[in-house]
């Protein structure tokens, strides 16, 4: 018989995790679980999800032990794996994060500019606790990360816990373009074997091989070039998702070698963006009004009428199912390629040992085996390396609690680049964090 693993989602009360408890669910013979907590701040957002996973469980895995809770002595002893995906501050922040920026003229986004810098070093003060939290009661459980900004938080995680092996930053991004080209070119995404390289939200696909190892990046390109780009799931989603999509045409005509992450927009066109982005209604609105009243909603009719069979929107499958396989290649050794933040150690031949770049690994039973990609041309490499330092000069503004520190990452930022600029936003964002952040001086 196999292991069955104690698994705890760390922001279990997020409007993702009705999709991860679907695929847990999904993949019950390939990881098999023997107990599942969900473990929240937030006690009565924890409730409702809390109560749609009891009835979803009780029909579809009713063997496993399911709990949730605020305590984090009942949620991190004796776990295998740690699912994380907190968000400090909640959307109430996200908020203003977008919102902050925007009023002073520069982009407002979640993870990109200085809305991603103001999350980032909310970001960091938790995510070094949960570490401590979970090593002090579960030494050998693996950590998967979701948190956002991921590109900060995998940095300041690699500062703050150096010999930790046992920590896997991860953003489902990559895994949702695989899909979308797979849409695209009539193909099973899972055949494709993809060559990435970059820093998270902030990589190009160089290469998409299929089964026989022929490359369709070029057969890709030119029909984005002609038809467009759609995500998978393109009827599930928002406009705002539908022009961020879109906007990989246009990043292809400009610069044709490689494929780009979609959120490279806000960093090369970032007077366009701004343009089209409103300053009073912003993605956190979007999602406020969207995504988070449509899973809320569902959770509680599911509760209320004790069954998830009329639930339908609950369920983003790329987040949800690329966690578990990740968690299920670790748990047998399957050794199946993940993109995943590393620290580079030549991987990127010319760029700095210590950049935590975003590339195609084997994940196993000792952690990641990454692939390198050689050098990289003159135009990757330098902005690359102008927004590492902006995420390493962020991760250590808040360790060393340094403005000026927080003054340079800002002004090395592409959507901001103005020093006067970046200090009236820094002020801004350090009067909106007062709760959070780290006295800066
Ligand atoms: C992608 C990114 C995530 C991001 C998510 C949701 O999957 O990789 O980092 O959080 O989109 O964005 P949204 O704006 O829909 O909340
Ligand atoms: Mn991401």
């Amino acid at each position: 018989m196999k292991k069955a693993f104690n698994i705890v989602l760390v922001g279990g009360g997020s409007t993702w995790t009705p999709g991860l408890l679907k695929a847990l669910c999904k993949m019950k013979t390939r990881l098999p679980l023997n107990k599942l907590v969900m473990f929240d701040v937030n006690a009565e957002r924890q409730a409702v999800i809390g109560e749609y996973a009891k009835v979803l469980f009780r029909e579809e895995y009713p063997e496993v032990e399911l709990i949730w809770t605020t305590d984090k002595e009942v949620a991190l002893r004796d776990m295998d794996f740690i699912f994380c995906q907190m968000r400090t501050g909640g959307y109430a922040m996200r908020e203003k994060d977008e919102k902050i920026p925007l009023s002073l003229g520069v982009i407002g986004q979640e993870t990109c500019g200085p809305g991603g810098f103001a999350y980032g070093m909310r970001s960091i003060r938790d995510m070094i606790e949960l570490v401590n939290d979970v090593r002090a009661r579960s030494p050998q459980a693996w950590i998967l990360n979701y948190t956002n900004p991921a590109a900060i938080v995998a940095d300041a995680l690699k500062k703050s816990f150096p010999d930790d092996e046992r920590i896997i930053n991860i953003c489902d991004q990559p895994v949702n373009l695989l899909r979308s080209y797979g849409r695209l070119l009539g193909r099973d995404p899972e055949i494709f074997d993809p060559v990435y390289f970059g820093l998270n939200h902030f990589g190009w696909f160089t290469h998409l091989y299929d089964e026989n190892g022929h490359d369709l990046a070029p057969e890709l390109k030119a029909i984005i070039a002609s038809n467009g780009f759609k995500p998978v799931d393109a009827e599930q989603r928002d406009q705002s998702w539908l022009d961020t999509y879109a906007a990989v045409a246009d990043m292809l005509h400009d610069f044709p070698d490689y494929l780009p992450n979609t959120y490279l927009q806000y960093y090369l066109y970032p007077e366009y963006k701004l343009s089209k982005l409103d300053p009073n209604f912003t993605r956190a609105n979007e999602v406020i009004n969207g995504r988070e009243k449509r899973v809320f909603d569902e959770c509680r009719t599911a509760a209320a009428e004790g069954t998830t069979k009329n639930v339908h929107v609950v369920h983003n499958d790329a987040h949800g199912d690329m966690i578990v396989e990740l968690a299920e290649s670790i748990a047998f050794n399957l050794k199946k390629k993940f993109i995943v933040m590393v620290e580079n150690n030549g991987l990127v031949a010319n760029l700095d040992n210590d950049v935590m770049v975003e590339v195609a690994a084997e994940m196993g039973a000792n952690g990641p085996r990454p692939f390198g990609v050689g050098k990289i041309p003159t135009f990757y490499k330098g902005m690359i390396e102008q927004q590492f330092a902006y995420e390493r000069l962020t991760v250590e503004a808040y360790l060393e609690g340094s403005y000026t520190k927080a003054l340079m990452a800002l002004t090395l930022n592409r959507t901001i680049v103005d020093a006067k600029k970046a200090r009236r936003v820094l002020d801004a964002l350090i009067e909106a964090n007062r709760d959070y952040w780290p006295e800066l001086k």
